[in-house]
């Protein structure tokens, strides 16, 4: 077994006092059955519907991945030794510590401890969930968000859902988080860049959201999966952990490294009593990441430059083409601002919802792309008329020529919508 981590208690979550209830127009999701016991996970079950019967997978978010002997041709002599030498034991619960130096210099200021490693993504944020939260704590989700993370906290405590707003550019109203904040409220979770949005938030926003938490003493966590998929990094902000004291960065080598099966992300943040919790809560779930995967990670994590080169080179030549195809069909598709390299969403012009037409793409063109509807909730009203269609695959042209003859034929301006 792995080492067991440690049981530190966090001294305090500053509670804070005073403060009003919810307006009674935002939903709050009361704590009970988590979701997933009476809901579908949309998104898993659109997938197992289709991805058997399509022959061109736009669906993915996912950089292009690689081979494990490409991969293995980029390892430094330290790590090709690693490699080579490797036992499979049980790894260290936090991760190696190599690997936790790699990944805390991507923080300003946080050192190997203050990252703990994960399977992923998803477990990180699980994770932060069970340390924070109680069931008779209150969070804040901002929306669209990926679903299971959603359901890692409303299947804990009650929470009351933000959502991005539509005509905004898909900024944050700080406005009406800030009217949602409770007495018992101790998490805000978001995530940006966001997923299916694309949207990253703005300086401004930023910095009062997180002059906000820090008033309360509440943790800000945010999925910060699609950074390295930004249209322009030069405008992001740096992690939330590098720029708060209760800041909690998620992150994966699932998507702009194209590496999503190591099941390899990490939580960083400054708070190392948080962390401990997050050990905590991870010993019930995979202990400890895979021994092959933390050093494929490591090698992953040293060549980032050229392999996320690579991939930003590949989804930019699929954004361009896809861009293209659909002006073609501008009687079917509005084109928007591209914002994130991992997808590109259009609006459909279509009467009916984004689900439809990505369901006769699905059955009749052989084509899986994402509709919106796969991001609903209860807790806010999402857009609908969007599609998420991936950028990472190689194979664009051929899955493009399918869609191109599936809307020639099949799909009439007469559908559109009357605007
Ligand atoms: C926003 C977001 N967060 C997290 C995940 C899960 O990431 P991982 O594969 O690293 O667990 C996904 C996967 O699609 C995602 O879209």
């Amino acid at each position: 077994m792995p080492a067991a981590p440690p049981t530190t208690t966090p001294a305090s979550h500053n509670r804070p006092t005073g403060l009003a209830r919810p307006p009674a127009d935002q939903p709050v999701h009361r704590k009970g059955r988590p979701p997933g016991a009476t809901e579908a996970f949309a998104l898993g079950s659109f997938l197992a519907r289709w991805s058997s019967v399509t022959v061109h997978d736009l669906s993915a978010s996912e950089s292009a991945t690689m081979t494990l002997p490409t991969l293995l041709a980029m390892a430094q002599p330290d790590d090709a030794a690693r490699w080579a030498a490797l036992g499979l034991d049980y790894s260290h619960p936090r991760g190696a510590s190599w690997l936790r130096a790699e990944i805390a210099t991507r923080y300003r200021a946080l050192d190997p401890d203050n990252i703990v490693c994960c399977a992923g993504a998803q477990e990180a944020i699980t994770c932060v969930a069970g340390a924070i939260l109680d069931p008779g704590d209150h969070a804040i989700v901002v929306l669209p968000i990926y679903q299971p993370s959603e359901w890692a906290v409303t299947s804990v405590c009650a929470a009351t859902g933000i959502a991005l707003r539509h005509r905004g550019r898909w900024r944050l109203d700080i406005d009406r988080l800030a009217a949602a904040i409770r007495r018992e409220t101790r998490l805000v979770l978001i995530n940006f860049p966001n997923s299916p949005t694309g949207a990253q938030i703005d300086p401004d926003s930023l910095a009062a959201l997180i002059a906000l938490c820090r008033h309360y003493g509440l943790w800000l966590a945010n999925d910060e999966v699609y950074r390295m998929t930004t249209l322009d990094p030069t405008l992001d902000p740096l992690p939330i952990a590098a720029l708060y004291e209760r800041g909690i960065s998620v992150n994966s080598l699932s998507k702009g490294h194209g590496l999503a099966g190591l099941r390899t992300g990490w939580i960083a943040c400054q708070d190392r009593v948080l962390l401990a919790k997050v050990l905590l809560a991870k010993s019930g779930l995979s202990s400890c990441v895979a021994a092959p995967n933390e050093v494929l990670a490591h090698i992953a994590l040293r060549a980032e430059a050229p392999i996320v080169a690579r991939n930003r080179g590949i989804a930019q030549a699929n954004l361009d083409l896809l861009q293209a195809c659909l002006t073609r069909h501008s009687q079917i598709f509005e084109l928007t601002q591209p914002n994130n390299l991992a997808f590109y969403a259009p609006r459909t012009r279509l009467a009916a919802d984004a689900a439809d037409l990505a369901t006769r793409l699905a059955g009749a063109a052989g084509v899986l792309v994402l509709p919106w509807t796969l991001w609903r909730s209860p807790l806010a009203e999402l857009a609908t008329d969007r599609l998420r269609i991936g950028l990472g695959t190689p194979a664009m042209a051929p899955a493009l020529a399918a869609l191109d003859d599936y809307l020639v034929r099949h799909v009439t301006p007469a559908e559109a919508h009357p605007w």
